[in-house]
């Protein structure tokens, strides 16, 4: 975690830098907000998601989760929906060195074959349904 932050703080100096706010995607891809629901069967589900694969969150029903990447519980709190949504869109715009797929890039992929070739892995309106479900994720843990 502690590299995370160093990673995050230096970041945040590089775009303050710039001048730029180049860490969100502010508006969404459809133009519609999304549904939590279906994000959130979305995200635990085994073949389409695969999101548990890496992390853990509040899915008290789901018994194998990834311990790979942060907990998303209370991320809605964390993150504005724009910094959601490119998280999800494209994680290595934050950090090129990640290991989380970019769910909604075709372009510059090198591991992609064949029925997914050109393919986002999630469509837009997926990616929406996801980014209101992690947004509604606002509670931390309860002790
Ligand atoms: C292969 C592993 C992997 C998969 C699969 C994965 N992620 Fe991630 N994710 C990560 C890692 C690692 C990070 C930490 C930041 C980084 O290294 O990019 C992360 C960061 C995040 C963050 C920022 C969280 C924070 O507290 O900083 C969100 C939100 C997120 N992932 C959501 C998702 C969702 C939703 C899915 C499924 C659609 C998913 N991830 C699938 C590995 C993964």
């Amino acid at each position: 975690m502690g590299r995370l932050a160093i990673a995050w703080a230096a970041w945040i100096l590089a775009i303050s830098g710039a001048g730029a706010q180049e860490d969100a995607i502010p508006t969404s891809l459809t133009g519609a907000p999304g549904d939590a629901a279906r994000g959130r069967a979305i995200v635990a589900n085994r073949q389409v998601g695969l999101c548990l694969l890496c992390h853990n969150g509040p899915f008290p029903e789901e018994r194998f989760q990834g311990d790979l990447a942060p907990d998303l519980t209370g991320v809605g709190a964390r993150y504005t929906e724009g910094q959601l949504r490119l998280r999800i869109v494209d994680p290595a715009r934050i950090n090129p060195q990640t290991i989380m797929p970019a769910y909604g890039r075709t372009e510059g992929l090198n591991r992609v074959i064949g029925a997914f070739a050109g393919k986002p892995i999630l469509n837009a309106e997926q990616i929406e349904d996801v980014v209101a479900y992690l947004t509604s994720l606002r509670a931390e843990k309860t002790p």
